[in-house]
């Protein structure tokens, strides 16, 4: 019998298992990119070895191997041996650049989210995560009590709301709403968008803190705590990536507390990645795991979400489906 070949297979099973390894050293890579600021100062410019050298304080020697690792990943360019130039990739670390990732990088490979995945057997095992398992408090807990932190979180949420933000802003119908109101709003990019394409709406941002108040300038901010009370009155609540944050018992206490603010005309508009179902829903980007590790949280399926709003007295009426984003739009009544 002819002898099937199977190193083609092989290689390519390895290839994967050294391209997850390879992960978290790019991670690292990215990382002290952005805390370099290599993407703003290279910028439109060819720059040479030297030069950075001087700037960043470093060895040459060392320093070309770090720029190396860079060309690795395609965040620079090296078009002439020890002169380099700027990627489309490297310009989308750049601070402030439109659809920047530098902040979300910077949240991503932060000594709290790698900490948290070290104890990614003990977060499974355990009731609250790795978090928890990390640092013996929550997420929010530890961000209270440091503000820089709390500052990079707030950004790189918002960069990484801004396109959902528009999404939603296009494709939710918004006619006739008087006042939106978005719990756990953050730093408000959700509103501000919303208020952008819709000018004659009122719009409310409740968070436990007003650390993002500068985004949405014609918001109103109102702090407090979701488990407590929420705003009432609004004609549309938005419950963006917050149920997601939370085990199920949480979860149906925050749906409660907003379904005793609703007034009977109100709506609900959950925006959450929703997995697929039935059998073995997808998760490319590892987010349930993420939610479990950082929050003792959990993505959901369409109707583990219908059953989260069912406890809390909330009916699903409809689905839409948000185009180009991770997540979609379930839209809840009393
Ligand atoms: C994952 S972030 C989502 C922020 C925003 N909705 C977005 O999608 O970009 C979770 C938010 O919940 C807020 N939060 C956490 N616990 C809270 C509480 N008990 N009361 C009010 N807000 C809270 C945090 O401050 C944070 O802004």
């Amino acid at each position: 019998m002819a002898r099937v070949p199977d190193e083609p297979q092989r290689d390519v099973a390895a290839n994967a298992i050294a391209d997850w390894l390879r992960g978290a050293k790019a991670t690292q890579l990215a990382k002290v990119f952005a805390e370099l600021g290599i993407a703003e100062d290279i910028g439109n410019r060819t720059v040479a070895l030297g030069a950075l050298a001087e700037q960043y304080r470093m060895r040459p020697e060392r320093l070309l191997r770090l720029l190396r690792g860079f060309v690795e990943l395609n965040l620079l360019a090296e078009p002439e041996p020890e002169r380099f130039t700027l990627t489309a990739t490297g310009s989308l670390l750049r601070k402030g650049a439109p659809g920047s990732w530098r902040e979300i990088v910077l949240l991503s490979a932060h000594e709290v989210a790698l900490r948290s995945w070290e104890r990614l057997e003990a977060g499974v095992r355990g009731g609250k995560g790795g978090f928890h398992e990390a640092y013996g408090a929550s997420i929010f807990e530890c961000l209270r009590g440091d503000a820089e932190l709390a500052a990079l979180y707030d950004d790189a949420m918002g960069r990484m709301t801004a396109s959902i933000a528009r999404c939603v802003a296009e494709n939710y119908e918004f006619t006739g709403v008087g006042t939106v109101a978005d719990i756990g709003g953050g730093d408000g990019t959700l509103i501000a968008t919303i208020l952008r394409h819709h000018p004659g709406l009122r719009g409310i941002v409740f968070d436990r803190t007003e650390d993002g108040k500068r985004y949405a300038p014609g918001a109103t901010f109102v702090t407090g705590d979701f488990f407590a009370a929420v705003p009432g009155g609004a004609d549309r609540y938005l419950l963006k990536w917050i149920l997601h944050d939370w085990a199920d018992e949480q979860a149906v206490a925050i749906l409660s507390t907003i379904r005793a603010a609703m007034p009977e005309h109100a709506r609900l508009l959950i925006i959450e990645q929703v997995l697929a179902e039935p059998g073995a829903p997808r998760d490319p980007e590892l987010t349930d795991l993420n939610m479990l590790m950082l929050y003792g949280g959990r993505e959901r399926t369409r109707a583990e979400f219908e059953e989260l709003c069912t406890r809390a007295g909330l009916r699903i009426e409809r689905a839409l489906p948000l185009p180009g984003t991770t997540c979609g739009l379930l839209e809840a009544v009393r």
